[in-house]
């Protein structure tokens, strides 16, 4: 046997029993002729106590009997320090080369070493934790959706486009020469088509793939926790999914979520908080001051479409130096905005960049509107109205970060609802779907559907809804089209040609011509679930084996070049030059 108990098991109450453990040396000191050695589980730290110099190495892998006896010195910030183990006998498994990091709690290497040897930097005790934490809510999951009916069904990879909005990676095909597979970014068309072979609660939790550029919550190969429901409306989806999160919360973190969730119209949440994604741990909500600030001889503002202002508590005393870097701040090109005005509610009255232009009457009644109060700072953005609220979206957000308002430990989810099912972009001159083309219109909003004005289809509301907590989409979903010609509809209104839909898609069409029931679901995002449950906002330390931002995986060395001979074998030619 190599072990009879773990490396975090034994306590006082264990004390006079012999016992084996077998680990890894994460620190071995000599001390008066004995050696003590912290020996390393993915349970825990137990101390090792041996009574002559004893030559071990860190990272070593050793296998020790002895006896638990009370230490003289304990160790209170470990649950086995009330114990130390007297070796009897030593035997090393495996020697180790020295790591090239510190294997601690905090190590001592970067990022790139990290990823490099990342089987070491997952013996670290935060990354087994965040695995932990993810292992533990994919049960949950399991087990919930179990006890509601959801048969867990596998969708393939090998697939053909799927319409997500990101760029697909593709697979080429040795047996169809010239021909490639795409791998799914989600499952979106077999859950449907599940749904018309009759499975009416389906879940499976999937990796999916997209093409697209990498931020901290997002990989190109991540996990969706992916259903589908039949005979259900938007209620019946919400509250099922409210449910799943609700145990999840409870079991996992022993938080108590609201019941029912809070939910805000798409609408609400962009003229508000700038964002479709608010975060609603902290106020200072945006205000439209349009009304009252234009038509004063202020060029900027008499120009612009849409005026607005969110308040900054306590933040009166803001510095010229202050001031000018937000403005640099809120003029870089991730923010956009061409500059900044302030109203700050000093206790000496109103100060700000527009002085000249309004008397402190019609400022303090800008900062009423804002719901601005004595000490603290108003902070105004102008231009297009939605752009403009998005860059006082992102302000919103900044400005929460620096005043601490955004305690990952404190969960605020709620439901987005109400989508614009469309959403019309200038350069390209066409509509696109704001979820997905299989997203159906609201019943009540048919009409314009079918309309060829484009401000008919501009209001077309959706059953879209997203799960977002603490300023990040958790998932989203719709009720969906199950009817052969309202889909061929949506193409059309997407602008996508009979041929290239029947091409595309005409398998889902054809199969809505045999009985399809009316169906909707959702998909979260399983590592963001994980990363938020764990207080993070970057998903990466809780996937095993994530890429990094380049979509590299540097610890396999891939993506990497391919032979000659397997090139020839697929029909593939590449015009990127050998190194
Ligand atoms: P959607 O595209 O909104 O919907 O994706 C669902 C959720 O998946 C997560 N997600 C990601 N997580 C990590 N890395 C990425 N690159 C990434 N992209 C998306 C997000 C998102 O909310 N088929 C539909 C769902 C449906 O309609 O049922 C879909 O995929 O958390």
């Amino acid at each position: 046997m190599y072990r009879t108990n773990t490396c975090g098991e034994l306590r006082i109450s264990n004390a006079g029993q012999k016992v084996t453990l077998a680990g890894w040396v994460q620190k071995a000191r000599k001390l008066g002729g004995m050696t003590f050695i912290d020996l390393r589980d993915r349970y825990g730290i137990t101390q090792l106590v041996l009574e002559k110099d004893s030559e071990v190495g860190r990272e070593w892998v050793i296998q020790v009997e002895g006896t638990v006896v009370e230490r003289e010195s304990r160790n209170a910030k470990i649950p086995t320090g009330d114990i130390e183990i007297k070796v009897e006998k030593i035997n090393v498994l495996n020697k180790a080369q020295t790591p090239p990091f510190t294997i601690e709690e905090v190590s001592d290497g970067g990022e790139d070493i990290r990823a490099k040897y990342r089987y070491l930097d997952l013996r670290r005790a935060p990354l087994q934790r965040a695995l932990a934490l993810r292992h533990r809510l994919a049960q949950e999951i399991r087990t919930y959706l179990d006890g509601q009916g959801f048969m867990e069904i596998e969708t393939p990879y090998l697939i053909k486009s799927t319409p997500e909005g990101a760029r697909d990676f593709v697979v080429p095909s040795r047996m169809n020469p010239g021909e490639f597979y795409a791998l799914p970014q989600s499952p979106q068309t077999f859950k449907q088509l599940l749904m018309v072979a009759g499975y009416d609660r389906y879940f499976q939790i999937v990796r999916c793939f997209r093409d697209e550029d990498l931020r901290a919550d997002r990989q190109p190969e991540f996990t969706q926790i992916d259903c589908e429901m039949s005979f259900v409306e938007q209620e019946d989806v919400l509250n099922t999914f409210e449910g799943m999160m609700r145990t999840m919360f409870k079991n996992a973190l022993g938080v108590d979520i609201p019941d029912p969730l809070p939910r805000m119209s798409w609408y609400e949440a962009m003229d508000s908080y700038g964002s479709d994604k608010p975060d609603v741990r902290f106020g200072m909500k945006i205000h439209e001051i349009s009304d009252i600030v234009k038509g004063h001889g202020f060029s900027v503002f008499d120009g612009a479409e849409y005026i607005g202002a969110i308040a900054v508590e306590g933040c009166a005393e803001y510095t010229r130096k202050q001031i000018d870097e937000l403005t640099e701040w809120v003029k870089r090109p991730q923010v956009g905005a061409k500059g900044l005005v302030y109203i700050k509610l000093g206790k000496d009255g109103v100060k700000s960049s527009i002085d000249k232009f309004y008397t402190p009457e019609q400022l303090q009644a800008v900062a009423e509107r804002a719901g601005a109060h004595e000490g603290d700072l108003i902070l105004v953005l102008c231009g297009a109205r939605r752009k403009t609220q998005t860059q006082l979206g992102v302000l919103r957000i900044e400005m929460g970060n620096r005043l601490g308002l955004r305690d990952p430990h404190v969960f605020a989810p709620l439901w987005i609802v109400d989508f614009p099912l469309l959403e019309w972009d200038d350069e390209t001159q066409r509509f696109y779907a704001m979820h997905h083309p299989f997203t159906a219109p609201k019943p009540e909003h048919e009409e314009w559907f079918y309309s060829d004005r484009k401000e008919d289809l501009e209001r077309v509301c959706a059953n879209a809804y997203d799960f977002v907590l603490n300023g990040t989409e958790l998932g989203g979903g719709s009720i969906r089209i199950h009817n052969a010609e309202m889909q061929s509809r949506m193409f059309e209104v997407l602008g996508i040609s009979k041929e290239d839909a029947e091409y595309k898609f005409g398998f889902i069409i054809n199969a809505f011509k045999f009985g399809a029931p009316p169906h909707g679901g959702l998909a979260f995002g399983f590592d963001r679930v994980c990363a938020l449950f764990g207080g993070q906002e970057t998903i990466r330390d809780y996937i095993a084996f994530p890429k990094n931002n380049q979509g590299r995986d540097v610890m396999i060395e891939s993506p990497s070049r391919i032979d000659r001979e397997q090139m020839d074998e697929l029909c593939l030619a590449t015009t990127v030059k050998e190194k």
